[in-house]
């Protein structure tokens, strides 16, 4: 590993491992989290790890060999996490974590088409067998969907423009092409960004179903918690974020009825509490060792 994964110590403080606990690392890309949670449950804390990334769960079993006895690591999606507790055996587990989006070891690796960087097909799954691929949705969708995906997705404001010179020149088959195109018609802003930073994250949500997997996960997670147990999720962009921050925040109400109602009809009960009304932000020193960390935040609930 080159440097500890995001808000290492944050995490690990949050979900506070125990010796005999059980936890989900429902997002175990290359293991390093799941490395900190096991050694702070040792020696009998109990970890299952998922991802859709065949490569990266087998740098994860590397990586946590030493642990082997105590871990059980499986493709599959965190959609599937209640499930996938059952078959265990379990009744609840006292952690759950969600490192949300995409890896530094997809990123950087060539084939895989997430990063603008290097030449690569237009690919951008997690899951090598899954059915769309980026090229899918570039090559085959309509101008006006193509261009409302990367608005409301990548939030980018010149979105008309890129979608109209991607229908005028497709089709596209590597991320380069894709980058160069839409470096003609978005220029470097104030943030200085890469021009196709929002264009490739819109990209990779769709091509993932990841929001949609987001507001299928956490209340799997909460449900699956022991009373006192921990979720802590780190999320990379506001899309995100304002999914995980809202759910929060409803299942942290009694009542959920509409402000001004005078009388509570919904029934709701909170089912967690937030341990932090503020994400947690990494510090400027971990920016620096590790630039992606710059927008990731960090929210944590304990069950109730
Ligand atoms: C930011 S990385 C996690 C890094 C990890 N915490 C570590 O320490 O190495 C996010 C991971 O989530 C995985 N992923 C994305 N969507 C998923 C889903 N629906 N189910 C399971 N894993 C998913 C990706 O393949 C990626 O490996």
């Amino acid at each position: 590993m080159a440097h500890k994964p995001v808000l290492y110590q944050e995490i690990i403080h949050a979900l506070n491992p125990r010796d005999g606990g059980l936890y989900v690392d429902g997002t175990v890309g290359s293991g390093g989290h799941a490395l900190g949670i096991l050694e702070a449950s040792s020696p009998g804390g109990v970890l299952l790890g998922l991802d859709l990334d065949p490569i990266a769960l087998s740098l994860a079993g590397e990586l946590l060999s030493p642990f082997a006895d105590r871990l059980i690591l499986k493709q599959a999606s965190y959609t599937t996490m209640s499930q996938q507790i059952v078959d265990l055996g379990w009744s609840q587990v006292d952690g759950v974590l969600l490192d949300l989006g995409v890896s530094s070891m997809q990123l950087d690796d060539k084939d895989r088409g997430f990063s603008f960087l290097g030449e690569a097909p237009l690919d951008m799954r997690f899951n090598p067998e899954g059915l769309v691929t980026a090229a899918d949705l570039i090559n085959g969708l309509p101008e006006k969907e193509l261009a409302d995906l990367i608005y409301r997705y990548g939030e980018e404001r010149k979105s008309r423009q890129i979608a109209r010179v991607i229908v005028e020149n497709r089709p596209l088959y590597t991320t380069t092409e894709l980058a160069g195109l839409i470096s003609r018609v978005v220029k470097r802003g104030k943030d200085d960004i890469h021009p196709a930073t929002r264009t490739f994250q819109a990209l990779r949500i769709v091509t993932n179903d990841e929001l949609r997997n987001l507001e299928a996960v956490l209340p799997q997670a909460v449900e699956s918690l022991t009373p006192g147990g921990r979720l802590a999720v780190i999320a990379f962009h506001s899309l995100e974020d304002r999914i995980v921050k809202d759910f929060l925040r409803r299942e942290s109400q009694d009542c959920i009825c509409p402000p001004k109602q005078p009388l509570c009809t919904c029934g709701h009960k909170a089912t967690i509490r937030q341990v932090t009304r503020r994400p947690i932000r990494p510090e400027e020193t971990e920016i620096t060792i590790n630039p992606r960390a710059r927008s990731s935040r960090l929210r944590i609930a304990e069950k109730i």
